[in-house]
């Protein structure tokens, strides 16, 4: 894939006349239900969308904000499965016509600097940047452990971000970027997405 043509070439996204408006979860099912059929993508997106709205209640935002972390997850790879020459750009573009709260749609777009080139520059921007890559990682580790998340510790998950063959895809390099634009230790993140990432495994792997 051609890096440069994933540029979005702009840094202001939504219309800040329609702060805290968002879509229903219905409304958002629906979408991913319309362009996804990968599920693990499905799951891949609930599980961030989990992780931020978790991250968001443990900065003690209340639930309408929890919700739009909570979507900036949920729906930021949205376009990746069917148009992935044009991924950001048409989750981007969907959903500044519907007319969604501005910070939701740039968390979107900022979810990977160095592809869209569009840096990460509010709490929720760089939240989902650290969550999207550290969680697929985690995840990873919790398939090839027999008990799964029982007892997996944040050594373990140092041990696999270190060894580049395993989930080769997951890119150490934005893992770090992303933990060091955050401001936050790697440990720390890794053990917040340990102790949160588990209460999805029941809701979508039974
Ligand atoms: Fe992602």
């Amino acid at each position: 894939m051609n890096l440069s043509s994933m540029k979005l070439n702009r840094d202001h996204f939504g219309d800040p006349k329609n702060k805290g408006r968002i879509l229903s979860e219905d409304e958002a099912v629906k979408l991913l239900n319309d362009w996804v059929k990968n599920e693990k993508l499905i799951v891949h997106m609930k599980q961030v969308a989990h992780l931020m709205a978790k991250y968001a209640e443990y900065k003690g935002m209340d639930q309408a904000d929890q919700y739009r972390w909570y979507l900036a997850g949920l729906l930021h790879d949205a376009d990746w499965e069917k148009w992935p020459e044009s991924h950001c750009r048409l989750i981007i573009e969907e959903l500044e016509a519907r007319e969604v709260d501005p910070e939701i749609i740039r968390a979107i777009a900022s979810h990977g600097p160095k592809y869209f080139g569009v840096e990460p520059k509010t709490e929720m921007d760089k939240m989902l940047y650290v969550f999207d890559e550290l969680s697929g990682l985690v995840h990873a580790y919790s398939l090839m452990r027999p008990e799964g998340y029982v007892g997996m510790n944040v050594k373990g998950v140092k041990k696999r971000l270190k060894d580049k063959s395993f989930a080769a895809q997951v890119s150490r390099e934005d893992i770090s970027d992303a933990a060091e634009r955050a401001g936050i230790s790697l440990d720390e993140l890794i053990h917040f997405v340990v102790i949160h990432q588990k209460d999805t495994r029941d809701q979508f792997f039974s």
